[in-house]
């Protein structure tokens, strides 16, 4: 069954659901009459491309109906007016903070898997941990495993709380090495850089050096030796560390740790919210 099933993918318009859909065309893994997109509006998202052809609907149980793997790929704030039925399914939610049970209570369905890709989907870098219900089958474990390669490397992990911290460290993407840009970009112009410079330093050691880690160098190997030189690099890090480089690190960390235990929108209202529909 689970050889080349027929993937659906709700919210399959947005930032997340059209690069996996991207990734999972471009690589085979899927062909483009064994996929189907939802959305609210039913606007295709590559109207203009090769895969014109994907279909795409505003009805999700038609959806559901017609897939065997359906990808929920909402807002967890939107996921509260989505009203499927998907028994028998295996449901893959990318949704933040969502617990399985809530979406397998939502779904109906109790084969369900929880991952968190990244924005880097887009180039085919994600890193995706996901976790599974007991139900979920060995050959469905593994054809999720092949799905998140389509667009990076991927791990299972064990719990929900290491699933919501690593939402906290790598389901933000490119935000903490964004910001780390912006303050060199900040540092560098109120030096007395030309901004154009300034930018393409700040891009060429976030974006362009950091690449030398782990292609042949340890984070710690390149650490220490740098330490070692004794030089300006040496300077720069210690100065860093001494002004409380890991102590911001970690609070940043454990703030949105925090946010990712505690954002889901059916945590307080449980007993009100209605169970998955039945037709
Ligand atoms: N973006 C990331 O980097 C990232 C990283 C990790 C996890 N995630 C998770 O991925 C999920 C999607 O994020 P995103 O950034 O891709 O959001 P997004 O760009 O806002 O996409 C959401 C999509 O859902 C559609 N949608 C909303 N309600 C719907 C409904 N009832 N039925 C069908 N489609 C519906 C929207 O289209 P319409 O408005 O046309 O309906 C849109 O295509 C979120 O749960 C987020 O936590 C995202």
């Amino acid at each position: 069954m689970f050889e080349a099933p027929t993937i659906g993918i709700i919210g399959g318009s947005g930032w997340l659901g059209r690069s996996i859909a991207l990734a999972m065309l471009d690589k085979a893994f899927v062909q483009p009459d064994a996929l189907v997109l939802s959305n609210r509006s039913a606007s295709h998202p590559f109207a203009d491309s090769r895969w014109s052809q994907v279909p795409v609907t505003h009805d999700n149980q038609a959806l559901v109906r017609r897939c065997e793997v359906v990808i929920l790929s909402v807002r967890p704030e939107q996921f509260a007016d989505l009203q499927i039925c998907a028994e028998n399914r295996l449901v893959i939610s990318l949704m933040a903070g969502v617990p399985l049970e809530d979406v397998a209570r939502r779904t109906g369905s109790r084969q369900v898997i929880r991952a968190m890709p990244n924005a880097a989907a887009e180039i085919g870098k994600s890193y995706t941990p996901w976790l599974v219900t007991p139900q979920v089958t060995d050959q469905q474990k593994t054809f999720a495993l092949r799905l998140f390669e389509t667009f990076g490397s991927a791990d299972q992990v064990f719990s929900e709380s290491h699933l919501n911290y690593l939402t906290a460290l790598v389901g933000t993407g490119p935000a903490y090495p964004a910001l780390l840009a912006r303050t060199l970009f900040e540092h560098a112009v109120n030096s007395g850089l030309p901004p154009d410079v300034a930018r393409r330093a700040a891009h060429a050691v976030v974006v362009d050096a950091s690449q030398l880690i782990g292609n042949g160098h340890s984070v710690d190997e390149l650490l220490q030796a740098l330490i070692s030189y004794r030089g300006v690099t040496a300077a720069g890090l210690e100065a860093m560390i001494a002004g409380g480089f890991d102590t911001t690190i970690k609070a940043g960390l454990e703030a949105a740790t925090s946010a990712a235990s505690s954002m889901n929108p059916f945590a307080r209202s449980a007993d009100t919210i209605e169970g998955p529909m039945t037709r």
